[in-house]
Order: structure tokens, then sequence, then C-alpha cells
């Protein structure tokens, strides 16, 4: 397994795979991987010749007031666990080698970037999206491997590649969750054990709502029963409930499908998590 420090030598790699016609799948990664990193391992190790994973923790994504400082970092560990899973490289850049000194060329995802989260993390997408940009123009994939779990995200680099011409193929995976149903995130580490029992309500609440969404056709009844199952969890520091269009994510309007997601803190972490409704 190769470890690869640039973009030039990244881009050069795959350049030689792909002359010897051999197919590229790419799964880019903040590191401190988990199980729900592992199966878009899994996923693009099936379905192409070569696999890159990319372990960067991008600071253009993270808030003044965000954990980019304190972000795990077990670097080690994820390159063994991608050598185990039959990684062919690890794409590991310095940021500031992959920013160099002067950068200044940002993308937005205008619309897909304001719902949701949008309010809550000011710029977090415009870093999403541009780094997502640069990873893809270095590793040159067929194929990039992205969960559900981050719903609005997939959408957001669904829409970038599309807008700009990006020549691969997104892939969508599903949420990969603990028995108890929280979804497997790298910031659940940060939970205290009596934080870890509440978070699944998390699950349990928009499970709730879906239900309600399903019996009674009504978005604001479904967010009132997603909120009130989460308050009767002890989770009451809520950032949004949202039934949302699934491609658009504007407010649901009482037809088709419809996807519901929250925002919320356990203690001082963040937890996001969706579901189809
Ligand atoms: P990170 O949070 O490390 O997630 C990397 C990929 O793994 C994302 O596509 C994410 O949706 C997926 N993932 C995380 N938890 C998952 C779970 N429980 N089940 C299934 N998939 C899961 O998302 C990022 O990094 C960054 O924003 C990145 C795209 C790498 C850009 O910096």
């Amino acid at each position: 397994m190769k470890i690869v420090r640039s973009a030039r030598a990244l881009q050069a790699l795959s350049a030689r795979w792909r002359g010897r016609g051999e197919t590229i799948g790419f799964v880019p990664t903040l590191g401190a991987l988990h199980e729900g990193h592992r199966s878009l391992v899994r996923r693009a190790r099936r379905e192409n010749k070569r696999v890159v994973v990319s372990v960067f923790v991008n600071p253009t994504q993270f808030g003044p007031r965000e954990d980019l400082a304190r972000y795990p970092r077990p670097f080690r560990r994820d390159l063994a666990l991608c050598r185990a899973a039959g990684v062919d490289a690890v794409f590991a850049p310095s940021a500031a080698g992959f920013y160099p000194p002067g950068f200044q060329t940002w993308v937005t995802v205008e619309e897909l970037s304001q719902p949701l989260c949008g309010p809550f993390r000011p710029g977090h997408f415009r870093g999403v999206a541009t780094v997502v940009l640069k990873l893809l123009n270095a590793a040159q994939p067929h194929r990039a491997y992205f969960g559900e779990k981050d719903f609005q995200q997939l959408r957001v680099v669904e829409r970038l590649v599309r807008d700009l011409d990006v020549p691969v193929r997104v892939v969508p995976c599903p949420t990969v969750r603990e028995q108890d149903g929280l979804a497997l995130s790298s910031r659940n580490r940060y939970l205290t054990p009596a934080e870890r029992r509440a978070a699944p309500h998390l699950r349990l609440a928009l499970r709730t709502a879906a239900q309600v969404l399903r019996s009674r056709r009504n978005a604001p009844a479904a967010e009132r029963a997603a909120r009130a199952a989460l308050a009767r969890g002890g989770l009451r520091r809520i950032q949004y409930v949202s039934v949302v269009e699934p491609r658009t994510l504007r407010p649901w309007e009482g037809r088709g499908p419809a996807r519901i997601a929250a925002a919320i803190y356990v203690g001082r972490t963040r937890l996001i998590d969706n579901r189809r409704a």
C-alpha cells in the first residue's frame, strides 16, 4: 500500500493505473476510520481494480469554534485498517501542502448549502465542496463513495460534480449503525458514558417522526413528534429537525418522497442523523 503526500504524486499514480485500463474507486475521509468508513472502502474494493482512501482533516470545513484541534488523528491505526481492507493507496497530504500559500479559490454550491446544517455551520459546505473537488482532481477516480449519514454533504457533492462536469460517478452508501441504532461517527468517541446511552434517542426520534409523517402526511406534526421524542430521551439541545424534499433539501410540500434530518447537541458533542420518511 502506497502512502501519497502530494496531489501531483497521486495524479501520476492515477494516470499510470488509468493507462493500464484499471478502474479507480475513491473514499475521501477525515480519518479516525470506523466501520462506516470501512463499508465504503469495502464497496469501493468490490467495484474497482484500485482503491484510494484520503485521510485529511480538512481545516477549511471547520468553523472557528469547532473541533479542528481536537479532532482524532489515529493515523497509524487508519493505515493498518486500510492495509487490511486491501486499499492500494492512502492520500494524506499536509494542510500546508494541500492549501499552498495564497490559496483563494472556493467552490460554493449555493442553494443546497443553505438549509439544515447550513445556518449552524457557516462556511462548512464551501470547505467541503472545495476540498472534495481538490481531492477528486488529485485522485481522478472513476467512482467516489459517500455516506448517506452526511446526507446534505452527499447532495452538495452530487451537485458540484454535475455542475462542474467532474468525470466521476458519485456512489451513495447507506448509514452504518451501532447495535442500538446510533449512527457511527468519529465524534461518538467524545461522548461520556451517560451521553452515549442517551444518543440512540436521536435515531428513535427520527423513526417516530417518520411514522407520524407516513400516517398524517404533515411535516410540522412529524417535526413536533421528533422534538417530543428527543425531549423524552433527555436530548433538549436541538439545532433543527426538518422534513425536506430528498433531492432539493427544500421543505417537504406534502407529496412524494421525504427525508427527515436532525442535528442535536449531546453534551458538547454535535450529532446528526437522517432517514427516509
Ligand atoms: P468523514 O466524516 O470522515 O466521512 C467520510 C465518509 O464516510 C463520508 O462520505 C461519510 O458520509 C461517510 N460516513 C461517515 N460515517 C458513516 C456511517 N456511519 N455510515 C456510512 N458512511 C459514513 O465526510 C467527511 O469525512 C468529510 O467532509 C470529507 C467528505 C472527507 C471532506 O473533507
